[in-house]
């Protein structure tokens, strides 16, 4: 199949055959072990082909993923040589294999390890995080003996929360109940299927809420829940788990699963928002919006992930879905994206949104800010200038979007350049600190009148003018200098082992093809090995900007460094696409969920319209 994909071989020396593919996955130790799980799942898949279908094999029947158009990787990496990469992408595996090891003598099967002293954190919920986690990352990875040995701990599990605990549902669905059935349809071990179920079912009740959007923390053992310390539901607690509930009704049946997550869904609808701007914070009685904030940030963040990737992963069927991605990423673009004054670095930032009190009550009399596409904004925000590491997530979001959505020419061409121009912001804030890693949170500089700032209408106006050179937010600076300043400060000093930047640099290498994301990567990759590894495992830093050669350390290994930032650098590195992006979408924590249809069965069941 891949071999008749044009330009295919301008890449890649030869077609690599299945041997070569499936030793990378394997690994060269034990390489019989995959290869007999391999042959058990050749038979479990196939089986129900030559024997007839039961109720049970509907109930675990994965259909194969549709095909879209998916462009190959264009551009031959213009340095480091294919050999080079295989070589890289080991050394990530190596740093996973010390990482989870340090993990496993230290701390396992608690939380986290605490990467300095070899202590432990119990910080989610105490049933082993790191160990769902990592879990697919090992199979992706060929990492089988730690795989086996984690589910046999899996399936000992049991999610009853102590008297007066609660577990917080937001991390525990994607942090757990991800890496669960992610590892499953890896594997399709069973056991993780019935863990994902199980758990499925413990965490449900956290829905019985007034509105239906989820609490922010739920008991197992009582069913009570209890709200945040907003007393509201956040947007990305209520739209981060339709990924994982909606496949596991896929897998067991089960409607409660789609009603629950759908419910939420339909809330969004109701809720007739001006342009898909959906505010960050949402009254978990009402289900109504309860304030007028717009971001890409902590509190919505994964939201608008789930948007796209909701549509994507049900085979496109669900449109009405993709119609709220389309607007609010119409919004970010319009009302979230700004450059700075000095080196024009774009950025995505939060905004109060406000009606312009120039507004004329007559819609007909509105000329406010009109865009490429002819729609009429009827609202305009004002910027925070705060710009997040965990917004670093948004220019693979609107990468993927360009490339799997029918856009008109002149919005594709818009959503691309905005996620080139944030991407390569995002590497700015790596490549000007001393670490070469960057700071959790920047505020940017910004206009002294801050609609200057905006990024749209600079575009607008370099189009008009004829087009001439690169768009503005992409002409690339360069590293700052004691002439250009920064353009910003430095507001959280810290690096917490977080992925985004390079999870962006992962789609954008796939998406583009341009080589240049896997380079910027690797030099990342080699900061992290230099800054963060410890005797024990790889630890978060207390400021990126310090000019010594080691800068001190945070006694943490978060999960997720486990789940998406050695993941995202190995997927990065691996010249083969091990997990492709027209088969698979990543949840938040980086956990792959394959791409599927509803059945016929499965739409009336759970009245999907
Ligand atoms: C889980 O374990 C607790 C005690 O450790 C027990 O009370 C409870 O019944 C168990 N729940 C399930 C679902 O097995
Ligand atoms: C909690 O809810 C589940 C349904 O999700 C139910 O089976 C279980 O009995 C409930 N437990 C308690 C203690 O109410
Ligand atoms: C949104 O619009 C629909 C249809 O016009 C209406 O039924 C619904 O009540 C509206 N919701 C809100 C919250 O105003
Ligand atoms: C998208 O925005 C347009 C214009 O504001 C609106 O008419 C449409 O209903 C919105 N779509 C959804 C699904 O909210």
């Amino acid at each position: 199949m891949l071999s008749r994909l044009p330009g295919r071989n301008q890449y890649s020396p030869r077609i690599p055959t299945f041997r070569d593919a499936f030793s990378l996955l394997a690994g060269r130790p034990l390489r019989w072990v995959p290869q007999l799980l391999g042959f058990v799942f050749v038979l479990w898949y196939f089986g129900p082909i030559i024997r007839p279908h039961t109720q049970e094999d509907f109930m675990y029947e994965l259909p194969p993923p549709i095909q879209h158009p998916h462009l190959p990787p264009l551009y031959k990496p213009p340095t480091a040589s294919a050999d080079d990469w295989k070589l890289r992408s080991h050394q990530v595996r190596e740093a996973f294999i010390h990482s989870y090891k340090g993990y496993r003598d230290h701390a396992f099967p608690a939380d986290e390890l605490a990467p300095m002293s070899g202590k432990i954190h119990n910080n989610f919920n105490g049933w082993g995080v790191t160990i769902y986690d990592a879990l697919d990352t090992m199979w992706i990875m060929g990492l089988t003996e730690y795989f086996e040995e984690a589910v046999k701990v899996i399936a000992e599990a049991n999610y009853t929360t102590k008297p007066k605990q609660y577990v917080p549902f937001f991390e525990t669905i994607i942090r757990y109940l991800g890496g669960l059935l992610s590892a499953y349809a890896l594997s399709q071990n069973p056991i993780l299927l019935q863990q994902a179920d199980k758990m499925g079912e413990m965490l449900l009740p956290a829905f019985n809420t007034d509105s239906g959007l989820p609490a922010f923390a739920i008991s197992t053992r009582t069913n009570a829940t209890h709200g945040g310390w907003t007393g509201n539901t956040l947007w990305a607690e209520a739209l981060s788990n339709q990924l994982e509930y909606k496949y596991l009704a896929h897998l067991t049946g089960k409607p409660g699963y789609f009603e629950k997550a759908e419910r939420c869904m339909q809330l969004m609808y109701e809720a007739n928002v001006t342009d898909g701007i959906f505010p960050t914070q949402w009254n978990t009685k009402t289900g109504a919006p309860s304030n007028n904030k717009f971001s890409v940030g902590a509190f919505a963040d994964s939201a608008h992930e789930y948007l796209l990737k909701q549509w994507l992963m049900t085979s496109r069927s669900e449109t009405k879905i993709k119609d709220l991605y389309l607007n609010a990423s119409k919004s970010i673009i319009e009302h979230l994206l700004y450059v700075t004054p000095n080196r024009e670095m774009l950025y995505v930032t939060d905004a109060d949104m406000l009606k312009p009190p120039s507004q004329k009550t007559d819609k007909s009399t509105e000329s406010s800010s009109t865009t490429d596409s002819g729609s009429t904004s009827t609202l305009s925000g004002i910027p925070s200038g705060t710009f997040e590491h965990l917004s670093c997530f948004l220019p693979g979001l609107l990468a993927l979007g360009a490339q799997t959505l029918d856009l008109p020419a002149s919005e594709k061409e818009m959503h691309l350049w905005a996620a080139e121009g944030l991407a390569y912001s995002c590497w700015l804030t790596y490549a000007d600190m001393k670490t070469g890693l960057g700071p959790d949170v920047m505020s940017m500089k910004l206009f002294p009148k801050n609609e200057d700032g905006l990024w749209l209408p600079r575009v607008e106006k370099w189009k008009e003018q004829g087009r001439s050179g690169r768009p503005p937010g992409l002409r690339e600076p360069g590293v700052a200098t004691e002439k250009t300043g920064r353009d910003y400060t430095i507001y959280k000093r810290s690096y917490l082992l977080r992925p985004e930047a390079l999870e962006s640099f992962y789609i954008m290498w796939r998406t583009t093809g341009n080589p240049v994301w896997r380079e910027r990567g690797w030099t990342i990759f080699q900061a992290i090995q230099k800054y963060a590894k410890t005797e024990i495992g790889y630890a978060s830093l207390v400021d990126v900007d310090k000019s010594s050669t080691k800068a001190p350390v945070k006694d943490e290994m978060p999960s997720y460094f486990l789940a998406e930032t050695l993941k995202y650098l190995y997927l990065l590195f691996t010249d083969e696409e091990i997990i492709p992006l027209d088969k698979w979408v990543f949840n938040t924590e980086a956990h792959p969920i394959p791409i599927f249809e509803w059945t016929e069965t499965e739409k009336k069941l759970f009245k999907i319209t």
